[in-house]
């Protein structure tokens, strides 16, 4: 073994240079927490879309004709394939209640902040694709949410002013949404965003693992090393962290096997009802709701008038997620410290999303919308006042080292 290994390695020493870098060399700080499960675990979550996609592309057939039939057939005549259906389709339910999960942790703990500010901002980036690519694969079984869903989000390309008849031209490569969408969602869906994730990604950690993790504390163990170069709040991230990291996918893994195998439509939250009768482009469905993860954003843009009002609305919910790092003046990082004006601002945030979430499955009428502007007013509030806010109160002491 140590000949191979010897061999192995005066062949390709960056294997092992890359090996120490980002696992058995990489000093983590040793107070990580639950809130820390979810990067490892979104990682998971890429691989088990990657590999149940390979296997449902051996059967799905793309085409207005031949989608939606080649679903029932994966579902009812494939050899396990209503197992890898299900895998997919939960999978990317469970995909985004990670990546929340994750992001929310960012907001907890002040990680967008510097040095981390490219970390987040490729997060972001990471984010944008994560969207594009279930938007795109929510077309492909071709049901009437997959189509009507396409024509609403697509028409909305239309508000752009002077090109917008074009764009939207462009985009679905018809005049309605049609076989030749579908056949270009399919390829972006099967290949291109798919391979801008794995980059995304891949860059994503490695410019972590150049500044270093950021932790419950919001404490920088590199500014406390020992004799050895060594943070003295760190562990190595392998063994520690990976035997940490596995005790949690056996966990979720359990929560998902659950789920996939007992609920796997999640009462029409994760694949909706809707969605089980074929496209039709006669035929208009009552309600047009998109998935439960995009449901925040869905609700801001209904609940402005105007349409282009609403696009702008919509798409500003996201970005200024870009401008954390920058918005939030606080002297400290984590919500351990911070003092209650930001606490309570974060609360704020945290309902005020879930009921916007709440209020985009809901019809967009009476009360619902009066509530959707409530709270899109709080969920822009929480980043347009952070630079006043974050800077009021005192915050609590800092300690030099981590606390457990
Ligand atoms: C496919 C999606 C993603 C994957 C696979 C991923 C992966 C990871 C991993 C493995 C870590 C280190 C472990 C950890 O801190 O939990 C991490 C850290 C981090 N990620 Fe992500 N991530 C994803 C999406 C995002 C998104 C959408 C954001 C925010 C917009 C984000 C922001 C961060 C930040 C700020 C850190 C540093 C956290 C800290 O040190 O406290 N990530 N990511």
């Amino acid at each position: 073994m140590k000949a191979v290994l010897t061999w192995f390695d005066s062949r390709y020493p960056s294997a092992y240079k890359l090996w120490m870098d980002h696992l058995a060399g990489y000093y983590a700080p040793k107070n990580f927490n639950f809130w820390y499960y979810f990067g490892s675990l979104a990682l998971l979550m890429l691989v088990v879309q990657i590999v149940s996609g390979i296997f449902l592309t051996m059967n799905y057939k793309p085409g207005a004709e031949t989608a939606f039939a080649s679903v029932e057939y994966i579902m009812r005549d494939v050899n396990w394939g209503w197992l890898i259906r299900y895998m997919h389709s939960t999978g990317a339910s469970f995909f985004f209640i990670v990546v929340y999960l994750h992001m929310f942790r960012g907001l907890l703990y002040g990680s967008y902040r510097a040095p981390r500010e490219l970390v987040w901002i490729l997060g972001m980036l990471i984010y944008f694709a994560l969207m594009a690519e279930a938007f795109m694969g929510y077309l492909l079984p071709w049901g009437q949410m997959s189509y009507w869903g396409a024509q609403v989000i697509i028409s909305l390309f239309g508000a752009v002013p002077y090109i917008g008849d074009e764009l939207t031209l462009w985009i679905r490569g018809d005049f309605v949404v049609s076989d030749a969408t579908l056949n270009r969602f399919f390829a972006l869906h099967v290949i291109a965003v798919p391979i801008a994730l794995l980059g995304l990604v891949v860059v994503h950690i490695f410019a972590l693992h150049d500044v270093g993790s950021n932790n419950p504390d919001g404490i920088e163990i590199k500014k406390n090393k020992d004799e050895n170069g060594i943070p003295k709040d760190g562990i190595p991230f392998h063994p520690y962290y990976t035997v940490k990291d596995i005790f949690g996918v056996m966990v979720f893994g359990m929560l998902f096997a659950w789920v996939m195998f007992y609920a796997p439509e999640m009462y029409g939250y994760f694949l909706e009802y809707n969605n089980f009768v074929p496209a039709d482009s006669l035929t208009t469905p009552e309600h047009i709701a998109p998935v439960w993860y995009f449901t925040p954003y869905y609700a801001i843009l209904r609940a402005i008038p105007d349409k282009l009002g609403g696009v702008i609305g919509m798409g500003g919910a996201v970005g200024i997620f870009f401008l954390l790092p920058w918005l939030d003046r606080s002297p400290v990082k984590s919500i351990r410290y911070k003092a209650w004006p930001f606490k309570f601002a974060l609360f704020l945030f945290t309902v005020s999303f879930i009921a916007l979430g709440i209020l985009g499955v809901l019809p967009a009428e009476g009360t619902y919308i009066t509530l959707a502007r409530i709270f899109s007013g709080i969920y822009f509030g929480f980043f347009i006042l952070m630079p006043i806010y974050s800077t009021w109160g005192t915050p609590k002491e800092v300690p030099e080292r981590v606390t457990m």
